[in-house]
């Protein structure tokens, strides 16, 4: 069990106590929910910790809060470094690592664009998403609460206010005794879950819904991708209709918390035999593989992590905000 109020908080370009790292109560970001973060993962691999494709993001925290109006006052190469020394700094592996952009000044008004915007980076241990025998598979429930429709929340940005329809879709699933909630778009089509991306299989066919279904565009969906491509699956992008997904041979979540989990069930309907399906091992045997450096045809997916008593570059230690 860790201590949070001993661990290392990334502050602005400090590393602080867990125990004061504190925002204001009548922040913006608190009330209105316009913060942008990233879920990241550092895995232990044969050369050391290793954090799992973390410039791409960097890239999307970057992309998500230019829509909400948040200049991040570092650049990317500052961030990498931030988080890297973030991860050291705590030592913690395998971990879950959470860069947060926010607003964290007294500032009331909902269309109030002043204040301060501010980075804060924190690590806790990993755990499973979906429960610590997920990849044995889980139960998932068609919610009743849909995605909003990009138009109204663009859906490609990690945004802290998107969450409280994953909040909703997930607490409902939970009480029903599922382990997760499958969202539908505002058209009925198959989206996502609260917090991954999912997959079919049909007939030897992976197929995954692609952006038109309002989805997060996860990191560890296009790896997935990648990987069924390479392992020769076909991958076939578009929108799948609940009846699909009902009838489907295999179905998994992908999502940086998540991880690769099969769903053996869907709303009643067991999925196949219910047990994990070939198709679906062979992505999770792989991914987990590829993840813990074992892989070596993916090792430019794994950012390293010097041991904290190395010095760390001088961009990541200072107050350093750039010009930008
Ligand atoms: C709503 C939602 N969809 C999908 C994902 C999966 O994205 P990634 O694989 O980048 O973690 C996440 C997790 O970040 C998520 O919150």
């Amino acid at each position: 069990m860790v201590d949070s109020e001993a661990q290392k908080i990334w502050m602005d370009g400090q590393l602080v106590d867990g125990a004061n790292a504190k925002i204001h109560v009548l922040s913006h970001t608190f009330h209105y929910g316009v913060g942008v973060f990233e879920g990241i993962r550092g895995y232990e691999t044969p050369s050391g910790v290793a954090i799992f494709r973390l410039r791409d993001h960097v890239k999307r925290l970057m992309a998500s809060a230019r829509i909400y109006h948040l200049p991040i006052p570092y650049t990317e190469d500052q961030i990498v470094d931030a988080i890297v020394e973030t991860q050291a700094a705590n030592g913690i592996a395998p971990s879950y690592i959470r860069p947060i952009v926010y607003r964290g000044e007294p500032a009331l008004g909902v269309k109030n664009l002043k204040g301060r915007v501010s980075l804060a980076i924190g690590v806790i241990p990993a755990k499973k998403y979906l429960g610590e025998s997920s990849e044995a598979g889980v139960r998932a429930k068609i919610s009743p609460f849909r995605k909003p429709h990009s138009d109204a929340i663009p859906s490609f940005a990690k945004a802290d206010g998107n969450y409280i329809n994953s909040y909703l879709a997930g607490a409902d699933a939970s009480k029903d005794g599922y382990d997760e909630a499958i969202l539908l778009d505002q058209n009925g089509f198959v989206a996502e879950g609260t917090g991954e991306n999912i997959f079919l299989v049909r007939g030897g066919t992976i197929y995954t819904p692609g952006p038109e279904a309002d989805i997060l565009l996860g990191i560890t969906r296009n790896s997935v991708i990648q990987v069924a491509r390479d392992l020769e699956f076909p991958v076939v992008e578009k929108l799948l209709s609940v009846n699909e997904l009902l009838t489907a041979d295999e179905a998994f979540f992908s999502g940086t918390y998540a991880e690769v989990a099969p769903i053996r069930e869907v709303s009643h309907y067991v999925l196949g035999d219910g047990k994990v399906g070939p198709v679906t091992r062979e992505i999770l045997t792989t991914f987990n593989k590829i993840v813990r450096g074992q892989h070596p045809r993916y090792a430019e997916w794994l950012h390293p992590v010097p041991p904290a008593s190395a010095p760390t570059k001088p961009a990541a230690r200072a107050g350093r905000r750039s010009a930008a």
